[in-house]
Formats: structure tokens, sequence, C-alpha cells
């Protein structure tokens, strides 16, 4: 296998810090990974590409045609996609009947699903079959309606128990890997020590087994990112100087040059 593997990644816990961003596009994918261990085609995607308000209207479908592009645009970095809302909450049979549709039409190496206990059964009933997943507790960004918005998680002690019992179980159930989103610092340090499958921060903490974040936040493409990301670039005002100078080089005629033009015999 020319690919980095799922038992590669399980075997990363506790060593050297996992690399990883979302990918939507075979261009951005074919330059992220060679830095990145694996790429996650996020279903933020539906926020970030496609302008919606959350994740919770992105369909199968949308998720495929982007899976597609980051396979095919990349050779050697684990390819994850997400499963969308509504295509596994149902039963561990609703959620294998699409997880294989993702994995046969993009070819990707595994799947992600969010929930923690709720989702053990499900995820054990899709390890068990030859599909890995990776599960994503803390912040679940699918349940934006249930939380009223996107809210960072275990603020109160109370609470920490409840995800930590979460983790352990997506861990029990077969995950060979656990996205933990949105939790205060203190709380993924223990999330991370209990576990033996590998933890994937975001707006988590420098202890995890690994870190994600999605490209576009990092690479300063959107002008307004949450506390969690750290912007890495100005692509966004890059885009938009190459963007100003080609309409005013357009305007006087200074774009096409004569390089840009072609000359009959
Ligand atoms: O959809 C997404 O981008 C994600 C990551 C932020 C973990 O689920
Ligand atoms: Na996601």
């Amino acid at each position: 296998i020319r690919r980095i593997t799922v038992p590669q990644i399980r075997a990363r816990k506790g060593g050297d810090p996992i690399v990883s961003l979302t990918a939507y596009h075979a261009h951005t994918a074919a330059i992220a990974e060679k830095y990145c261990d694996f790429l996650l085609v996020g279903d933020s995607l539906g926020m970030v590409m496609h302008g919606m308000e959350s994740t919770v209207g992105v369909s199968l479908d949308l998720m495929i045609m982007h899976g597609k592009a980051v396979v095919r645009g990349t050779k050697r970095a684990l390819v994850v996609v997400d499963m969308p809302f509504g295509s596994y909450e149902e039963s561990p049979a609703q959620a294998f009947r699409n997880a294989a549709k993702i994995m046969k039409e993009t070819q990707c190496q595994a799947v992600k699903l969010e929930g923690g206990a709720r989702m053990a059964e499900t995820i054990k009933f899709l390890s068990g079959r030859g599909i890995p997943v990776m599960a994503h507790i803390g912040l679940t960004p699918q349940s934006t309606n249930i939380m009223g918005g996107f809210k960072t998680q275990g603020r109160d002690e109370d609470d920490w128990q409840f995800h930590i019992d979460d983790a352990k179980a997506v861990a029990e159930a077969g995950a060979f890997a656990l996205v933990v989103e949105g939790v205060v610092e203190p709380l993924a340090d223990k999330i991370t020590k209990a576990v033996e499958i590998p933890t994937i921060g975001i707006g988590a903490s420098k202890t995890c087994d690994g870190q994600i974040l999605v490209m576009e936040d990092m690479l300063g493409l959107n002008d307004w990112v949450p506390k969690f990301v750290k912007k890495f670039g100005a692509v966004g005002a890059a885009i938009e100087d190459a963007i100003a100078d080609y309409a005013e080089d357009v305007k006087s005629r200074a774009f096409p040059t004569p390089e840009n033009v072609y000359k009959n015999k």
C-alpha cells in the first residue's frame, strides 16, 4: 500500500504529533499531503465552500464529490471522509450502507462520524466489517441545533466525565483515532490520557496526539476565524491583490502582454 495506513495512524499514539488538515479539492490536497499524515474531507466544506450556515445541510453526494477530488489529487496521505448529518445516525445498517458507498465511490481509506457513547454500537459494526472509523467528540457541529450554536464544551468541570466516557466508548468500540473538538484544554488533556487511540485536537490542547485545522482557516482565506485557529498565511489578501491587479491590467489593456498571445506563421 502506497498510502499511510490506518494502523500506522493508530500506532502514533503518544508518538510524534500527527499532522492533518481538511482538504476539499485535488490541487490543495496535493500540496497539503506533502506535510500531512492524513487529510480530512470534512463536512465543514458545506460552510467553507458552499456558504451554508451549518453542516446540517450537507448531502452524501456532496461529500462523495469532494472525496473523489481529494483522493484523485493525492498519493501518500490517508484520506478520511466525513459522514454527513442524517447518513449514519439511524442505525448501524444505515451507517454501513452509506459508509460503504463513500468508500467504494471515493476510494478513501476511512470515514469519520460525530458522537461518543451513542455511536459506539455503530462504530463497532463498521470497524468489524472493514470500515475504519475516526470518531469525533466534544463540540460536534452537526448537533448545532441542539447546542444552540457552536459551544465550547467542558467549561463546567461537572461535564468532564461525560466527555471522558464518550472517548472511552468510541475507543472501546474500535475507532482508530478520535477528533476532540472545542473542549477546554485540561479536559482535552484528560481525554488524551484516558484512551489508547490517538486524539486529534481542534480547539483542544497541544497535548493531543495530533492536530487538525480547516485549511481555509489556517491559510487566512477568511477574515474572521475562531480563537483556536492560528493564521499561518494571508491567502485571502494574496488572492485579492492578484485579482485587483488583473482587473487593472484588463482595463488598461496592459494584459494580455505580447508573451500571452499567439502569433501566426
Ligand atoms: O468538518 C470538519 O472540518 C471537521 C474537522 C474540523 C475535524 O470535522
Ligand atoms: Na466535520
